[in-house]
């Protein structure tokens, strides 16, 4: 699938069929976060697999809007070290965008699951063991798409502008 139209056509999908995904798409889906660009190449990054549906069930009971994870087939927790790069978040964040879109270019469905700062990061970092100093960026649940959702964007007039904010765009 050409970039901007996995760009264009990705959406979250929350609902899942019930058939495993092969080995080799989750390596490519974690390959393509490895690839993702990161400030000064930090790689602050560490991608935890959670196959483990007992373990999946625990994470998703945790989270506030991620419950359909404990019927997701597979789940991926992305780490990022605050310690290790001058901008954590956006290589977290970059990376889980990567995964996202591999998921949907290969024909996957996925979603980001907040959990940057959210009430329950510790809990779940508690759960799979991730070390103090490190922070839990997002978990992206992963299986065969079971739905076609919609979703909608703000016109590009109401977001672009140039050389200044809001300076409407002119023909
Ligand atoms: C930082 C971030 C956190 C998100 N957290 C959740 C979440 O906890 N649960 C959920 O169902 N979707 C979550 N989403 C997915 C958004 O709801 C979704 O991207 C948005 O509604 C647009 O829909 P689309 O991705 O299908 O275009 C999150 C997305 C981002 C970028």
């Amino acid at each position: 699938m050409e970039v901007l139209e996995a760009i264009r056509t990705r959406r979250s999908i929350r609902k899942y069929k019930e058939r495993s995904v092969p080995e080799d798409l989750v390596k490519k889906i974690l390959e393509a976060g490895r690839w993702a660009p990161s400030a000064s190449n930090a790689q602050p990054w560490n991608f935890i697999v959670l196959r483990s549906q007992g373990v999946r069930e625990d994470v998703a009971e945790a989270t506030t809007y991620g419950k359909f994870l404990a019927e997701a087939p597979i789940g991926i927790a992305v780490v990022t070290d605050p310690e290790a790069s001058t901008h954590p978040v956006e290589d977290g964040a970059i990376a889980t965008q990567n995964m996202l879109l591999a998921a949907h270019a290969l024909g996957l469905g996925a979603c980001w699951i907040g959990a940057y700062g959210s009430t329950y990061e510790d809990e779940v970092k508690e759960i799979l063991d991730v070390p103090k100093n490190k922070r839990l960026l997002s978990i992206v649940s992963v299986g065969f798409p079971d739905q076609s959702p919609k979703s909608s964007r703000k016109n590009l007039e109401e977001l672009a502008s140039e050389n200044r904010f809001g300076k409407i765009i002119e023909d």
